[in-house]
């Protein structure tokens, strides 16, 4: 593993794999009350610059169960919304804590960070990236469908932070990945470039979620328009009109198939009601598991 994880472009299939199963061992230790405080004296400094619940409360939670601690730094009331550069800030936080994540705009803000700081960096969410998340859905799938490998992971929506490491991180375990975005709002182009150089799998970006779900294993979707982009919300509406799950696509889908949703979710635009109810098992074990893969990560970045 690297020093950081701030991308899942930076890694390797082992890297995942590794990462999945130390989560699986830490789901089983905490179901089952056995000690995993493994991080004991360790802090770890959490900036958010946008909003969250899941993520902010599943690093808490999880350095608490790793016997260390959290803390806090609102972008807004830290120094850094009065503009301290990110480099000074990585290196005075290096001097008191263990470890930094961060939720910002920027993709480069979190490399630069990481640059600076001598302490391992998880990207929180950029407008980018979201590998915590993809990294619980990976596990998620994996543990109801038993493997990864040959699976169709069909993305309807935006292509955004969620689209952009859902291929990455799709193709990496060896699924099959389906993107259907309307024309204009495709994955980054770096995404792309990725997806060209993998020979062993399939990946295609269409326009008619339809053709995107055909026979898949597991339907993901996320907001049509993300945090950063509310003044966008009706240009959106438009352009996202019909890239909804709702139950026509679902019967296109291969029997069994899994819906995934990282939340939070706007129940009759990218995902219909009844879809997500029938479907809130999977919705909200995806969401409890980014307690169990951060803790993954939080042990194998941060430990001695
Ligand atoms: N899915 C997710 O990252 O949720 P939050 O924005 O609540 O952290
Ligand atoms: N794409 C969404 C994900 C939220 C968890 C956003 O960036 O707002």
């Amino acid at each position: 593993m690297k020093k950081d994880l701030l991308k899942l472009l930076d890694l390797t299939r082992e890297d995942i794999h590794e990462i999945l199963d130390t989560a699986d061992q830490m789901k089983f230790s905490q179901k089952h009350h056995i000690a995993h405080d493994h991080l004991k004296g360790k802090t770890l400094a959490m900036i958010f610059e946008k909003n969250s619940t899941r993520t902010r409360v599943s690093f808490e939670v999880g350095m608490y169960q790793l016997g260390g601690h959290a803390l806090f730094l609102s972008g807004k009331e830290s120094q850094i919304g009065r503009g301290e550069p990110v480099e000074d800030t990585a290196r005075v936080l290096a001097r008191y804590c263990d470890g930094i994540m961060i939720r910002t705009f920027a993709q480069a803000e979190v490399e630069g960070l990481a640059q600076k700081a001598s302490i391992p960096v998880i990207n929180g969410l950029t407008d980018f990236a979201h590998p915590c998340q993809v990294l619980a859905d990976l596990m998620t799938v994996r543990e109801k469908m038993t493997r990864l490998e040959g699976l169709k992971l069909a993305f309807v929506g935006d292509g955004n932070n969620m689209a952009n490491s859902l291929i990455v991180g799709g193709l990496k375990c060896g699924m099959d990945v389906s993107v259907a975005c309307p024309e204009g709002y495709d994955p980054d182009p770096a995404v792309l470039d990725f997806a060209k150089t993998v020979t062993d799998r399939k990946f295609e970006l269409v326009r008619a979620p339809a053709d995107a779900v055909v026979n898949a294993d597991v339907v993901i979707t996320d907001v049509w328009a993300s945090m950063g982009q509310e003044e966008e919300r009706a240009i959106r509406a438009k352009a996202f009109a019909g890239y909804c799950i709702d139950e026509g696509l679902m019967k296109l889908t291969h029997p069994g198939c899994m819906v995934q949703h990282c939340l939070p979710a706007h129940k009759g635009e990218e995902i219909s009601a009844e879809v997500f109810e029938a479907h809130a098992d999977e919705i909200f074990e995806e969401a409890e598991n980014r307690l169990h893969a951060q803790k993954a990560v939080l042990y194998l970045l941060m430990k001695d």
